[in-house]
């Protein structure tokens, strides 16, 4: 399974770049808000530090003026930009119309089987089911990726399925249980991965044990 971060933070984004792990790069608005600069800029920093595609959101509502920002964002690097685009009549549209283009496309915001299908037969190079989103209303997010993950399968599409909105780890772990393409994880989920307590317990009983080697 691939790792994408879910992150604006261009100090979070290079770190875990510098892991060696690092397949592509989520943003929403909300995460750039977050960070308090220009747009423009926080992508820009992004595209300049990881090597695979970098989604970023179109909030226009109609399909024509998405397809116009996603031709924007695409002439800053056509190869790593995907615009992402929300799961409506009008995206669906713009998924068609970018896909014409050659311009990468993530459909975001889907919930159910059916939105899926229509955003992958529209041509969607990636979807993303919110997982978390759809916890927090009692519903098993991880079912859909799941049901979403075999259709794909069944039915040969291209579209790949990025795990998105995860809470946790035990969400990671779920999603390559499902044979889930990509993960989108936050920052601070990918760092809670490194960690055991095994490992750490391992790491000081070597260290104090080399200590007790006699120095020749
Ligand atoms: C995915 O592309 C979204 O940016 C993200 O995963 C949303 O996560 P949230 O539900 O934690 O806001």
């Amino acid at each position: 399974m691939k790792i994408f971060i879910d992150s604006a933070d261009i100090k979070e984004i290079r770190e875990v770049a510098g892991w060696g792990i690092l397949d592509g790069v989520t943003t929403n608005p909300s995460l750039v808000c977050k960070t308090g600069r220009p747009f423009k800029e926080c992508v820009q920093d992004i595209l300049a530090a990881v090597n695979g595609p970098v989604s970023v959101e179109a909030v226009s509502t109609d399909s024509s003026g998405m397809i116009k920002e996603g031709e924007d964002w695409a002439k800053l690097d056509p190869d790593k930009v995907t615009v992402k685009i929300p799961m409506t009549v009008e995206g669906l549209k713009a998924v068609c119309g970018l896909t014409e283009r050659s311009i990468k496309t993530n459909v975001t915001l889907v919930f159910s089987m059916n939105q899926a299908l229509l955003a992958s037969r529209a041509g969607a190079t990636f979807i993303s089911p919110f997982v978390g989103r759809l916890d927090d209303i009692s519903q098993d997010g991880m079912d859909l990726i799941h049901d979403i993950v075999g259709m794909i399968d069944d039915y040969g599409f291209d579209t790949e399925v990025i795990s998105a909105s995860i809470r946790h780890p035990l969400h990671v772990i779920e999603s390559i249980r499902a044979g889930c393409h990509i993960a989108t994880i936050p920052y601070d989920i990918l760092l809670k991965m490194t960690k055991h307590p095994l490992t750490d317990a391992g790491i000081k009983k070597f260290y104090e044990d080399y200590q007790k080697i006699p120095r020749t």
